[in-house]
């Protein structure tokens, strides 16, 4: 019975990922900033949306160090180096997008 319903499971999972449409490369890391900095990092805290992918990333390993961390600190050692390079390289696509249509029309 066991097996089956796990391959189920991955049957039903496999399906799922198929029908979205892959989301870009380092949103869903960066989906977990949203509530504190925005949607898309801007509207809320210091905005990420336009930063440099280097700023973001040498920030987050500059937060990791601190020996009393705050919110921020705590966030930034939850990732690898990879993932904050993920994350930094997709709040720098949206440098240029400051509207919320969502379309990714580049100019
Ligand atoms: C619980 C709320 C919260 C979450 C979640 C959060 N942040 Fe922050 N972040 C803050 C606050 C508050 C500040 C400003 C104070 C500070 O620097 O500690 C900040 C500051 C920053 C800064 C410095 C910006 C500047 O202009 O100096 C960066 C970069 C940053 N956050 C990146 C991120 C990234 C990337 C994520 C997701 C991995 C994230 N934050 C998740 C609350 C949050």
């Amino acid at each position: 019975m066991k097996p089956h319903i796990s391959m189920f499971l991955l049957l039903v999972a496999a399906g799922t990922a198929q029908a979205q449409t892959t989301p870009p490369p380092g949103r869903l890391l960066a989906s977990n900033c949203f509530q504190c900095h925005g949607t898309n990092g801007s509207g809320g805290f210091d905005r990420l949306a336009g930063m440099s992918a280097n700023e973001i990333v040498s920030e987050l390993k500059e937060m990791r160090m601190k020996s009393s961390p705050d919110i921020m600190d705590a966030h930034a050692r939850g990732y690898t180096d990879a993932q904050l390079q993920l994350i930094g390289t997709y709040f720098a696509s949206l440098r240029s997008s400051t509207s919320t249509s969502g379309d990714s029309h580049d100019d």
